[in-house]
């Protein structure tokens, strides 16, 4: 198959060359640790909220092609901006309301995360849900979950939405894994998460363990 070279490669080397050539928001260490978190799952599949042009997903996909193959479900309306056409964006001290969203332009920056997508031979385990996170779950077939990565709209009611919509989904022993965890918002959703239910872990990405 085209692209077997590429599980030829260790974690960092696949992490260097996905970092050059496709654009996006998540650091070198934490890639790996995405793509080593990926390899290990074997009992559920990977949803990932929060695409963009694909640096993570192809991460989270090719670790699982070096692993066990699961799928890679792919949450974004892909509308070419934030997701969030709301000029509170980027003010993190925002929370944010999901009464307030517009729901526009969905699709609109797709081509850009398809191209990137086949360029490193991984469209047959990325499944892309085209749609908010809030509505994308009602199109989700339901399947167990063994890696979840949030690195959607960042503000705290829509972080506290993605916890409470996807992590039902999670197998025991599941992983939970958010991005920019010293963000207000995602902070806030993080300290929130009850003890009973999650292990929290500190690490290249902060993580929780379902119970
Ligand atoms: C920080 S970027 C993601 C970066 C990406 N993980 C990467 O590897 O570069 C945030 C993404 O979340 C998406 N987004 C915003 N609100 C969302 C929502 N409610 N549901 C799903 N995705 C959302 C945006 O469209 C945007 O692509």
């Amino acid at each position: 198959m085209v692209g077997r070279w590429l599980l030829l490669l260790s974690g960092e080397e696949v992490v260097e060359k996905v970092h050059a050539s496709v654009p996006g928001m998540v650091q070198k260490d934490e890639c790996l640790w995405l793509y080593e978190m990926a390899k290990l799952c074997s009992k559920g599949v990977i949803v990932e909220i929060g695409s963009s042009a694909g640096m993570s997903t192809i991460c989270l996909a090719l670790g699982s092609k070096a692993g066990n193959c699961v799928d890679v479900y792919a949450v974004d309306p892909f509308n070419g901006g934030g997701g969030t056409p709301d000029p509170t964006w980027w003010d993190m001290s925002h929370e944010g309301s999901p009464d307030q969203k517009y729901y526009v332009n969905q699709g609109v920056s797709f081509k850009p995360f398809w191209d990137n997508i086949k360029k490193f031979h991984v469209e047959d385990i990325v499944h892309p849900i085209i749609e908010y996170s809030e509505l994308a779950v009602k199109k989700y077939p339901g399947k167990p979950i063994e890696l979840l990565f949030i690195d959607g709209d960042h503000r705290y009611n829509y972080v506290k939405l993605d916890l409470d919509l996807w992590t039902p989904f999670l197998i025991p022993g599941g992983i939970v894994a958010l991005h920019d965890s010293t963000y207000v918002g995602v902070k806030r959703a993080i300290d929130e998460m009850d003890p009973m239910d999650f292990e929290k872990i500190q690490g290249p990405i902060f993580h929780a363990r379902k119970r």
